[in-house]
């Protein structure tokens, strides 16, 4: 990570400045596209320098094999190390890469891992269907319920994993307090810090261990290319990084140039993701035909004081009831002329999912039940388009109920 000032503390000159060379190659402003699998040594004397022994500051800048390594990639992992105040970062092929490495990476047999209910639900089911193959077990505890979770904590706990915000229900982590228990118990602490953004909350600077993201979301946001992310100390994306040289999750180097692109503009969506978020909220929260909104910065979400005291914003996702059946909130979704009906978050664009539909299709109606996706769940995710037309949109989609 380059060490200048432009680079700390302000989300958007980071955004734009942070991770790349301040003279590239050719004189090109922008970070090329360097797509190789390959790199070269002009003699073998310089292959015996690179492949000597060094400590980490005195190694040699260059890369060997595309799996190893990048430099379009090591832009976008020195860029999103310093967004989320970490030492180091990699990028990962898709953010259930990333959820998968880490976990594959940090466990072994015989180990335990902790999470919420409200996981997303790729990550639910690799930790309940997927790791006990390898003889690695995970307990599920209820999200916002810290008693429960620790005492969910045995001998062989290694990990703790959650997301904050959750998706969909949006509940929020008290980051200080996890962190805490993570140490009091010497066990790692890990957030998806997906729905967030490093512009609206940094979990690592309370002393959680290792933040996650689905780069596919915000980070890249324009909602063309998959990537993840973990951010962390050098030591563990050391392991990290060592392990992608073997799984070979690794990133590619065209998604890699759209990410750097798409993050410069990062904290610019982003806040006006978080407009468009609490005005929608507001709204339908007030709205008749509307039973029943989650939102972290409305005051009737379980954890607005949480939110409150952790995010600096609070995020583009609103999840909502249509007041009626499954019927009235098709044609809710069928009336709207902005958001388009689709399973992702985080682009520009606002996208709408029915969940039980989108996500949850192939899962049991007693276990979406269960996990509290009703027929008329939906989950709005909004984009950077201007509010006063979002609001119009949503008010003559649902006067068509
Ligand atoms: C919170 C969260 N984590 C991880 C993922 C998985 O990311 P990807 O779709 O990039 O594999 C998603 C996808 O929706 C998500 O919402």
């Amino acid at each position: 990570m380059t060490n200048s000032p432009l680079t700390n503390n302000a989300s958007s000159t980071a955004a734009v400045h942070a991770g790349e060379k301040r003279f590239r190659a050719h004189h090109s402003l922008t970070v090329p596209i360097v797509q190789t699998a390959v790199y070269t040594f002009n003699t073998a004397q310089e292959l015996r320098d690179y492949t000597e022994e060094r400590m980490f500051w005195e190694q040699i800048e260059r890369e060997e094999y595309g799996r190893y390594g990048n430099p379009t990639v090591r832009a976008v992992e020195a860029k999103l190390a310093a967004l989320d105040k970490g030492d180091d970062a990699i990028l990962v092929s898709s953010g259930m890469a990333a959820v998968t490495a880490m976990l594959l990476t940090l466990l072994q047999q015989g180990d335990h891992l902790i999470l919420t209910n409200e996981s997303y639900h790729g990550t639910l089911v690799f930790c309940e269907e997927f790791l006990p193959r390898f003889g690695i077990e995970a307990s599920v505890v209820c999200c916002g319920d810290y008693d429960q979770m620790e005492q969910a904590i045995r001998p062989n706990t290694k990990l703790i994993l959650s997301e904050s915000p959750t998706n969909p229900f949006l509940s929020c982590m008290d980051l200080a307090k996890l962190a805490a228990m993570g140490k009091r118990h010497n066990v790692l602490t890990a957030i998806d810090n997906t729905l967030a953004t490093p512009v609206n909350a940094q979990p690592l600077t309370y002393g959680i261990d290792l933040v996650l993201h689905s780069v596919t979301k915000y980070l890249a946001g324009h909602n063309d290319l998959m990537a993840g992310a973990i951010v962390g100390s050098y030591r563990l994306i050391d392991r990290l990084r060592q392990a992608q040289a073997l799984l070979g999750h690794v990133a590619d180097p065209h998604a890699a140039y759209l990410i750097l692109r798409g993050v410069k503009t990062l904290a610019l969506r982003v806040a006006q993701q978080n407009s468009n978020g609490l005005a929608i909220a507001r709204f339908l929260e007030e709205h008749p035909k509307v039973r029943r909104v989650w939102y972290p910065g409305l005051e009737s979400h379980r954890d607005h004081d949480v939110a409150q005291a952790t995010m600096t914003g609070y995020g583009g996702v609103v999840s909502f009831e249509i007041e009626g059946d499954a019927e009235d909130a098709y044609r809710f979704l069928n009336a709207l002329e902005i958001p388009t009906i689709g399973p992702s978050l985080g682009g520009v664009e606002s996208m709408i999912s029915p969940l039980a539909l989108m996500g949850y299709a192939n899962v049991s109606p007693e276990e979406r039940l269960r996990l509290g996706i009703r027929d008329e769940l939906i989950r709005l995710c909004l984009g950077i388009e201007d509010t006063a037309d979002l609001l119009a949109d949503m008010a003559q989609a649902l006067a068509q109920i």
